[in-house]
């Protein structure tokens, strides 16, 4: 009686403690466990080396996710070294995803209103830091990638198998279903 006692608590302590890695974009240094829950994961300074990311189309999001259900939003910002939430825009709406392991999406950066520091469209060679915001029901976690915008960057070596259709930034949510899906997010916790 005992032990089933210790093998329930011993399965709620490893479901409290699942994390998500993002795959690519690289994120800004290596996955620290413990730091998840805050900004860009503990990592509190913008990386020297970038990761070159598509503008358009061919444009991904891949992560490794240890829960089997879960919400994750993108955020993004042209601030040169973003140290602060603040910084950053929420450019998706929350979504809901039931993968469990690798999950890759397409994210298509030219079809947001994103801009450059100075305001125009994002072009070859603009700066950029993007953050996800996962939760799998156990509280937000957080890792950023600090990305260099090219045209002739490529992902088609990157494996996006467990893929969903959604293509984020394809459309705007209105304020009223963000605020619903965001409670979505909060009813899982
Ligand atoms: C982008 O960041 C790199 C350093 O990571 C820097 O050398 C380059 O000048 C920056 N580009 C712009 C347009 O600010
Ligand atoms: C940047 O360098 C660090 C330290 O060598 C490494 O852990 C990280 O994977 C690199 N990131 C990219 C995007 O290459
Ligand atoms: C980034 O956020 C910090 C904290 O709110 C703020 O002081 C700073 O001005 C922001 N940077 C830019 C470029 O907006
Ligand atoms: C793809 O997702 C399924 C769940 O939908 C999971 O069982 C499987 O392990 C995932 N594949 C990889 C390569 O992670
Ligand atoms: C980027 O910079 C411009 C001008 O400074 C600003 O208006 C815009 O809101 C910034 N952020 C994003 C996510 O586009
Ligand atoms: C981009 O801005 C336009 C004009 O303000 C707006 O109609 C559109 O919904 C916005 N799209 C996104 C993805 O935010």
């Amino acid at each position: 009686m005992r032990s089933f006692t210790f093998l329930i608590l011993s399965g709620l302590a490893a479901v409290a403690s699942a994390h998500f890695q993002l795959q690519f974009p690289e994120p800004r240094g290596v996955f620290n466990m413990d730091n998840e829950p805050t900004f860009c994961d503990g990592y509190d300074t913008v990386a020297s080396n970038r990761t070159s990311f598509p503008i358009g189309s061919n444009g991904l999001i891949s992560l490794n996710s240890e829960h089997p259900q879960w919400t994750a939003t993108v955020l993004i910002t042209n601030v040169s070294n973003p140290t602060s939430f603040d910084n950053f825009t929420q450019i998706t709406p929350f979504f809901q995803e039931s993968i469990e392991g690798l999950f890759c999406m397409h994210f298509d950066l030219s079809s947001t209103n994103v801009t450059s520091a100075g305001g125009i469209p994002l072009q070859n060679g603009d700066n950029v830091t993007m953050q996800i915001l996962y939760n799998g029901g156990d509280g937000n976690l957080y890792q950023c990638a600090d990305l260099t915008l090219s045209d002739s960057a490529t992902t088609s070596s990157i494996s996006c198998t467990n893929t969903t259709s959604s293509a984020f930034g394809l459309s705007a949510p209105s304020t009223g279903s963000l605020l619903g899906l965001a409670g979505l997010a909060l009813a899982l916790l």
